[in-house]
């Protein structure tokens, strides 16, 4: 069997455990912080916080951003679900694009041809670690006094033009989920470089308190002036976090030579699509396309292959988007046909090239039957 997806969690991980169960800091520790300070590193960006989920972060971004009810925010079609929800979430107005037919991503020329008045936040995908066309849409989001928000679940080491993303908008967010670049089994993280946005973001995750445990000058003595969630991380998950963060350079080379072993196993497969080689993406997984998909996708786990499918169906299709916006499918073609035609490819440290031409050569058998 070929697993879809491994984590590469180091051993050492134990000891941690071990050591915050003798000491009993189960949260507000110090791996919380040293887990920040390494993302903050990694990514370049001035502010980082944990919280239990990217899809917590992208609900308090989109909250923190204090827009009225019914404002409209765009979203691409092609996401998981977390990325509309989050704007649902805050009673906003979803207005779904189409995306690009082959990357799957939200496309500049729909922003532009899609903004209003009504306009006031937008909320990017990097999807399966391919950046979009971020500085682009950075630069219509300035002029136009727009919100940008990155979801960057599938992206943790994709850059763009030598910046890592989630640095263009006013938030990024990453997601910690099993079947992501690095994981803490749930988690998520949240950068940003704008102070107060940093500020409202970490009020929010912890109930609204108005100061930290360490800022406090009586134990128990605080405020809450807004509203807030516990969205916070336990030490345990950002110390798994932090182990294989310090490793991911390392992780991040290994998942670009699988990338590239299935271009080159794949490229004279006249029945499929993908993208060309991008040393920029961080690749998630390796997505590729193809009008057989059912029946090839069927062909792979029958040969004990793990895939996956990102996504099968588009978020305006979903029954309580379908039924709250009653949109026309004629306007999604490109999303409709990327969710009919995708299958998600394993990558992962862990995964031998091997492994991977045996995966390229059940692919090229079945294409020849
Ligand atoms: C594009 C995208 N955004 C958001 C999320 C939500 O992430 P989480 O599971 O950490 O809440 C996911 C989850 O897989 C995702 O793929």
């Amino acid at each position: 069997m070929i697993a879809f997806s491994k984590h590469s969690v180091p051993k050492k991980i134990k000891n941690i455990f071990n050591e915050i169960l003798k000491t009993g800091w189960f949260t507000h520790g110090k791996y919380t912080e040293y887990f920040e300070n390494e993302f903050k590193k990694f990514t370049g960006a001035k502010y980082c916080t944990v919280v239990s989920s990217c899809t917590a972060g992208l609900h308090l971004s989109i909250l923190a951003l204090g827009l009225k009810k019914n404002s409209e925010v765009l979203v691409p079609a092609m996401s998981h679900t977390a990325t509309s929800h989050a704007a649902e979430y805050a009673n906003l107005k979803v207005k779904f694009l189409d995306v690009d037919h082959k990357s799957g991503n939200i496309q500049y020329n729909e922003i532009v041809k899609n903004t209003s008045k009504n306009t006031k936040a937008i909320m990017v995908v990097h999807l399966n670690g391919n950046a979009c066309e971020i500085k682009k849409i950075k630069k219509f989001c300035e002029e136009k006094k727009i919100f940008l928000i990155e979801d960057c679940a599938h992206a943790l080491g994709t850059k763009h033009q030598n910046k890592h993303v989630g640095n263009y908008g006013i938030s990024g967010c990453f997601s910690f989920y099993p079947t992501k670049q690095i994981t803490t089994g749930e988690g998520g993280v949240v950068i940003t470089n704008n102070k107060n946005f940093y500020h409202q973001i970490k009020k929010l995750k912890a109930f609204g308190i108005d100061k930290d445990i360490k800022d406090r000058k009586l134990p128990g003595k605080y405020d809450v002036k807004k509203l807030g969630f516990n969205y916070r991380m336990t030490e345990l998950h950002a110390a798994m976090g932090l182990l294989q963060l310090q490793k991911y350079n390392n992780f991040l080379k290994k998942r670009k030579q699988i990338a590239k072993r299935y271009i080159k196993n794949l490229s004279e497969v006249v029945h499929i699509n993908f993208n060309s080689y991008d040393k920029d993406s961080s690749y998630f997984i390796f997505p590729i396309l193809t009008k057989l998909r059912n029946s090839l996708l069927k062909h792979l786990i029958k040969k004990k292959i793990g895939v996956s499918i990102h996504y099968a169906t588009t978020l305006p299709f979903m029954t309580y988007y379908k039924k709250k916006y009653n949109l026309d499918k004629r306007k999604y073609k490109n999303s409709i046909l990327y969710a009919n035609g995708n299958i998600s490819l394993p990558v992962y440290p862990k995964l031998s090239l091997k492994d991977v031409d045996k995966i390229c050569l059940e692919i090229k058998k079945f294409f020849k039957k």
